[in-house]
């Protein structure tokens, strides 16, 4: 039985009181808290592992490189990846998207491409691509949403062509929870011969993902919405397409032989194989720790049990929110589309105030455009609050937060 009272023993950060109230932390799609088993193995690895990988003969640097491959290994196995040559270590969502624009794109994206996008899609995949097309002068198209926040697959039929090279989209909103049909997107994008990348930031921490399954050529995610520490986050990408690919960064450890021509006074340069091959320099060796750690917490407590605890309370907070004369909230209604996320307003409060006074009863959650304003002006919102759960929250927490918006429609 998946108990969310024995999971928050192993949460420190929970035990305590913002404004002398007991902290209820409904920020997760933001970030999320760390249990001791990941902050007792990363203070292990500094105390017992850290020397710099992939590098030194030493026994110390050969225990740091042990950890830090087993972490991608870890990855891989969670993801059902084929092997390691696959699983890339990133800072975040943000780079790995950034990776596949510049690494993949500006190769293979010319004047007359285009790329696909959707108008749910956070400004981390947005923003590359819109940088990119400045500089190749290939098209950036957007599928629409529906007014409930859903996709609109008929737009996206209608958008994919021949000239689609790569449809880039999130598998949950992070502003509506929305659960996009991404096997569906992949399996009709690939029928028009153009790839697919997925960001999984706010799906891979939250329910299970399966690469092979999925058939997806890209998938990014970001360790600190999974429990690991904030500066590392995973690309996967299908090795066929990885072996074809250049560099992202350039820098020691990438290559397998820089040597120095004298006949053209130029260095000749061969790479590494992936996944080293992209990663550049001193990677984050504790961060990929961390990683390994959260995945193994994760596991422990099953993806499936950890999804359906947040949309019994995703649907929990629904129907209590409809007590709440003053509130709208948006989204999606049917439990196969949505997960535990959720926007809304306060009748005469900006989405700032609206959290400011929630933090004062020590509630914490998120306001403004949460990185999605195209998404925002789709759907005709100044801005909202967003409460988003995780596997540590309670329907108590619920229920107070509920009681402390009722004195809010008060004042
Ligand atoms: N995308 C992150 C969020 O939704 C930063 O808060």
């Amino acid at each position: 039985m998946f108990d969310p009272y024995k999971v928050r023993e192993d949460f420190p950060i929970l035990k305590q009181k913002i404004n002398n109230h007991p902290l209820i932390y409904f920020d997760n799609a933001a970030t999320t808290q760390k249990p001791r088993q990941v902050i007792e193995a990363v203070k292990e690895f500094y105390e017992r592992y850290n020397a710099n990988v992939h590098r030194a003969v030493h026994t110390l640097s050969h225990e740091a490189t042990s950890l830090y491959e087993s972490a991608h290994e870890e990855v891989a196995k969670f993801i059902n990846a084929k092997n390691i040559e696959e699983i890339i270590f990133v800072r975040g969502t943000t780079e790995a998207i950034n990776f596949v624009a510049y690494s993949w794109g500006l190769r293979n994206l010319n004047r007359e491409d285009e790329v696909l996008l959707t108008l749910m899609e956070h400004h981390s995949n947005i923003v590359p691509w819109e940088i990119l097309s400045k500089i190749n002068g290939f098209k950036v198209k957007y599928v629409d949403v529906n007014s409930d926040g859903t996709l609109n697959y008929e737009s996206l039929e209608d958008s994919l062509s021949r000239k689609t090279k790569i449809v880039s989209v999130t598998h949950v909103s992070n502003v509506t929870g929305c659960i996009n049909d991404v096997k569906r997107i992949i399996k009709t994008a690939h029928e028009y011969g153009a790839l697919v990348l997925v960001d999984g930031a706010q799906s891979v921490p939250h329910m299970p993902v399966d690469v092979k399954d999925l058939d997806v050529d890209f998938l990014a995610f970001s360790g600190h919405k999974m429990l690991a520490p904030t500066g590392i986050g995973v690309l996967y990408g299908k090795r066929e397409l990885l072996e074809k690919m250049e560099p992202f960064h350039g820098g020691g450890e990438m290559i397998r032989n820089v040597s120095f021509d004298t006949a053209t006074g130029r260095c000749l340069i061969s790479w590494n194989d992936p996944p080293w091959k992209f990663e550049a320099g001193t990677p984050n060796i504790s961060g990929g720790v961390g990683l390994m750690a959260a995945i193994k917490y994760l596991k422990s407590l099953g993806m499936e049990n950890i999804f359906s605890h947040e949309c019994e309370l995703s649907e929990y907070a629904l129907q209590r929110l409809q007590e709440c004369h003053k509130v709208s909230f948006y989204g999606p209604k049917g439990r196969s589309t949505r997960c535990g996320i959720i926007p809304f307003n306060v009748e005469g409060f900006d989405s700032h105030d609206v959290a400011l006074f929630l933090d004062s009863f020590g509630i914490t959650i998120r306001s403004g455009f949460h990185c999605a304003q195209p998404l925002h002006q789709r759907l005709n919102l100044p801005s909202s609050a967003r409460v988003s759960f995780y596997l540590y929250n309670t329907r108590e927490e619920i229920d107070r937060f509920i009681e402390v918006l009722k004195e809010m429609e008060q004042l």
